[in-house]
């Protein structure tokens, strides 16, 4: 058992850094003890990643202290924070593709004598620390051939060639699959048993049961409190990072007619990934696709919008066939798009909050191709107050934004649009608790104007507690149609994934 005192690694006192127009973290004050796995967590713009960047030495305090074994230390730069022992791995991996692993390994780092550096010992090195990990990429593979889960590894990796104490993950399971979650899991629980302290940032309550030691939560850059197991109770650390409980999680309203037919996807396939494939969504509904990671729904979404070419197959929307070849097209004939990775396709960075709501509203808030100012502005203020997306002035950009706020703008833009059908590829990922409910709501109503939702998630409850229908999918296909809300479990649609067992209750389609 940890002694209570002597275990403190890290402790952070009275930390504060602003930005303009934004108190990051106010004050706060936290202890990290080695052999420990101390989850952080908070809404969207609660200051976690900043309080990390701090600890890291990618940004340096406005006031307060960092002690450090019992000493008062000052993280300068990222390297000298190396060189103590903490390491951060970013909400965005710090990868260059077109270096090898090893090369990523010892990135900024490199060992040599003579400005020569030293191959062979850095891929010796490397090699070591990944055995360790149990990794089964070579060292001079280059780091962009490898999946998101490898490349996270290259930087566990990097902590631990460096001898690291302290290793801080900002929502590293974000981007991984279930499959690569529960290895990762299983790699943080073997760096904690040989006395590593490990910070880890999630919005995933379901993840602290399993990992969790300590639960600090900070909520508008103030530090709220820290609970410590056995006492991690769910509801209480809701209550704490969104100051009131949250109940009717998934409270949701559809009013208003059905539309029949509003979309339909007639044997639509790109000849690889997805097989023909055919489905039909209604206005007013909530149609959720489901299955795991890599079952092709985000790659049938993506044919949809006309993002990538697809070989055969037809589009309709009210009965009429779309001629869709790109995304402009898509948009033209009343379809909208969410995508999974929101840097890929659709936020613009360094465009302002503003600017990143309204870009498809244009058209319809301008007339004879006057842009109606205070319209847009009225859109953007109702947006950020709705989706309580913090942001410290319409004007900000999106660049300076946390994570989940970003995914909010963007959310934020097409339900302005009001389009015919929308798809939502995994709108919650990244987005805070209270956040989340709020997204609930709101597909509802988008649903209630008539238009045809299609939700992709790979989150079991948000499915079960929104869709009216489930198509699941599995290997490029749909495998099973669940229209009954009895039928609409988390088993059900496990197995469906999966394919193992499917129940007898469910309808399957064949399609
Ligand atoms: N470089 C920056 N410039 C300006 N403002 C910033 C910068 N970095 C962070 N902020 C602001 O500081 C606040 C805290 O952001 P931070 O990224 O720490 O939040 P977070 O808790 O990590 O949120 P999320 O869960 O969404 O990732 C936010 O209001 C954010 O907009
Ligand atoms: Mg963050």
């Amino acid at each position: 058992m940890p002694n209570e005192t002597n275990d403190v690694i890290l402790s952070v006192r009275n930390i504060s850094k602003g930005f303009p127009g934004v108190q990051a973290l106010s004050s706060v004050s936290l202890e990290i003890r080695r052999g420990e796995v101390h989850v952080l967590m908070g809404e969207n713009g609660a200051g976690k990643s900043t309080l990390m960047k701090l600890l890291a030495g990618v940004y340096e305090p406005d006031g307060g202290e960092i002690i450090l074994n019992g000493e008062s230390v000052k993280m300068e730069n990222p390297l000298k924070a190396q060189k103590l022992g903490v390491n951060l791995i970013n909400q965005e991996l710090n990868i260059a593709p077109s270096l090898t692993v090893a090369e990523n390994v010892f990135m900024g780092n490199e060992p040599g004598r003579f400005g020569l550096i030293d191959r062979a010992y850095m891929a010796k090195k490397s090699a070591e620390a990944l055995a360790k990990l149990g990794s089964s990429f070579p060292v001079d593979a280059l780091a962009g051939t490898l999946s998101i889960a490898e490349q996270q590894q290259i930087e566990i990796a990097r902590s631990i060639v460096h001898d690291g104490k302290i290793l801080i993950m900002d929502e590293p399971t974000a981007a991984l699959s279930d499959r690569e979650t529960e290895r990762l899991f299983e790699l943080i629980l073997s760096l904690r048993s040989k006395g590593m302290a490990i910070i880890y940032i999630s919005h995933r309550l379901a993840e602290v049961s399993i990992i969790a030691d300590q639960v600090s939560v900070l909520r508008d850059g103030a530090f709220i409190g820290t609970l410590r197991k056995p006492n991690l109770d769910n509801a209480e650390i809701v209550r704490m990072m969104v100051g009131r409980s949250l109940t009717d999680f998934y409270k949701h309203e559809v009013s208003g007619e059905r539309i029949e037919g509003r979309l339909e996807v007639k044997g639509l396939t790109d000849g690889k990934r997805v097989k023909p494939t055919s489905f039909r969504a209604a206005g007013g509904e909530i149609l959720a696709i489901s299955g795991l990671v890599g079952s092709g729904r985000t790659e049938l979404a993506r044919l949809i919008f006309g993002a990538d070419k697809k070989t055969g197959g037809d589009i309709f929307l009210d009965g009429k066939k779309a001629a869709i070849e790109t995304p402009g097209d898509a948009i033209r004939y009343g379809i909208g798009y969410v995508p999974e990775d929101r840097k890929s396709l659709g936020l613009f960075l360094e465009m302002s909050g503003h600017e990143n709501i309204t870009m498809n509203v244009m058209g319809s808030t301008s007339t004879a191709g006057v842009l109606s100012g205070r319209k847009n502005d009225a859109i953007t203020r109702t947006a950020i107050d709705r989706l309580r997306i913090r942001i410290a002035s319409p004007r900000t950009i999106a660049l300076s934004l946390s994570g989940g706020n970003q995914q909010k703008l963007l959310l934020a833009r097409w339900l302005e649009i009001k389009p015919k059908a929308i798809i939502l590829d995994e709108p919650t990922r990244g987005v805070d608790v209270g956040a989340k409910s709020e997204i609930y709501k709101l597909i509802g109503e988008i649903a209630s104007q008539g238009v045809a939702v299609v939700f992709i998630s790979s989150e079991l409850p948000e499915v079960v507690g929104i869709a009216q229908r489930v198509l699941v999918m599995r290997d490029g296909g749909i495998v099973a149609e669940l229209m009954d809300k009895k039928d609409i479990t988390q088993e059900t649609i496990m197995a469906y994934a999966t394919g193992v067992e499917p129940p007898q209750s469910a309808f399957a389609a064949n399609r």
